[in-house]
């Protein structure tokens, strides 16, 4: 007789490998980066400081903050050919397919991208970092007719973001809610985009191969693609008022709705309230509450009813919303964030791989024979 077979579709409650960069407990809502808990980085450091801290394990002094803020500032250029592939993607293309397409292109035109050796890894993770904002920023200038704007190296990090896709920096506050969104976005344990890129690097494919198979894993809707379908859908809803008859709607025709519900949190995401509390100051900055009124009225009457909790992609939605992006670009940014989180996890599964490869439970045919009748 053989062993029953346990099949854990969805891999739920799988422990796929040790991990030392960041922990998720559900049980008090709470989730840490190298032992760092998230809402403390999100009020005392940089995204910039949190990439670091990913890729080495500690927080920066300021001579480390200085030499890696100076390195991503000399790399933010995309090379002449890369330029001409973006200004070539049809009109009309997804941005994520996008910066898909631009992130793997990157690896044709890197010197070391077959290299697998943790330092040329590194340097390819600093390379990519640099480059994503200023691909997702051109493709989507490109996408409306504007010609890209060159990234600014006497900017940091997030301003530079916004210069080369607005031409010019916002408020402060602004620029301090979406640092604190690259924050929450950057790294979330073992979810689908992360094990993907796990996957390939445990192949010893190169670290482009590797962000390229995370974003493909990213765009979907019950990924990263829930912040865009968040603000589609709360398009969807004519004003707050009106909010919960067509939550209740939806319930009658058993649809999902976007930004609700989590693999992990079931008692409510950790990321949410600070993510939620910048929205609220870009709900106050812009003078436009109705957004954040009509979330407020969805997550009270999800609770009550299916008790499900929203998720990060609920408040993020809509605060990039109002800083003016467009839906389509909110993927891309989280993108642009997860490349640090997918990077650390790359490094890791490097320096100590083993090929992932799990079985398949087979319930298909049995072995049969071939009717002589296929050979004529
Ligand atoms: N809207 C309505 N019902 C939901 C829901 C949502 N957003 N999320 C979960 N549920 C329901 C499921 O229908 C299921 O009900 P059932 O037991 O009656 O079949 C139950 O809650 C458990 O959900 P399940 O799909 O098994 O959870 P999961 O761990 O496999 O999936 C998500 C997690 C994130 C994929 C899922 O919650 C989802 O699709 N959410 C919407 C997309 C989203 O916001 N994604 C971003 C994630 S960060």
């Amino acid at each position: 007789m053989s062993e029953p077979i346990e099949v854990r579709k969805g891999l739920v409650g799988v422990y796929a490998d040790d991990s030392s960069v960041s922990k998720v407990m559900p049980e008090t809502n709470s989730l840490t980066y190298r032992g760092y808990a998230v809402q403390d980085l999100c009020e005392n450091s940089s995204f910039e400081e949190v990439a670091y801290l990913l890729w080495h394990g500690e927080l920066p002094d300021a001579v480390q903050l200085a030499a890696f803020q100076a390195e991503e500032r000399a790399q933010r250029g995309l090379g002449p050919g890369l330029l001409r592939v973006l200004r070539e993607f049809p009109h009309g293309a997804h941005p994520m397919d996008m910066i898909r397409t631009a992130i793997s292109f990157m690896g044709l035109e890197d010197a070391e991208a077959a290299d697998v050796s943790d330092a040329a890894q590194r340097r390819k993770a600093m390379r990519i970092f640099a480059m994503a904002p200023t691909a997702v920023a051109a493709s989507n200038r490109l996408s409306k007719g504007l010609e890209p704007i060159a990234p600014d190296p006497t900017l940091p990090f997030c301003d530079n973001f916004f210069h080369m896709v607005f031409g010019r920096v916002p408020a402060a506050e602004v620029i301090r809610a979406f640092d604190v969104s690259m924050i929450l976005y950057a790294e979330h344990t073992f979810n689908a985009s992360t094990f993907a890129a796990r996957v390939v690097t445990s192949t010893m494919a190169d670290m482009h191969g590797a962000i390229t198979a995370g974003i493909a894993a990213l765009k979907g809707p019950l990924h990263g693609g829930a912040n865009e379908a968040v603000m589609h859908m709360l398009s969807e809803i004519p004003s707050p008022g009106k909010a919960e008859a067509w939550l209740r709607a939806r319930f009658d025709h058993k649809a999902l709705v976007m930004g609700f519900g989590h693999r992990v949190y079931k008692n409510g995401d950790s990321r949410v309230p600070t993510m939620k509390k910048y929205a609220e100051v870009m709900a106050e900055v812009v003078g436009d509450k109705r957004w954040m009124n009509t979330s407020a009225v969805l997550a009270r009457v999800m609770l009550a009813e299916k008790n499900i909790h929203p998720n990060l992609d609920f408040p993020a939605g809509p605060a990039y919303f109002l800083m003016g992006f467009d839906i389509p670009m909110f993927t891309p940014i989280f993108v642009c964030s997860r490349i640090t989180g997918w990077a650390a996890h790359v490094l890791e599964q490097g320096a100590d791989n083993r090929l992932i490869r799990p079985l398949s439970h087979y319930v298909g045919l049995e072995q049969r024979t071939v009717p002589a009748i296929g050979l004529r």
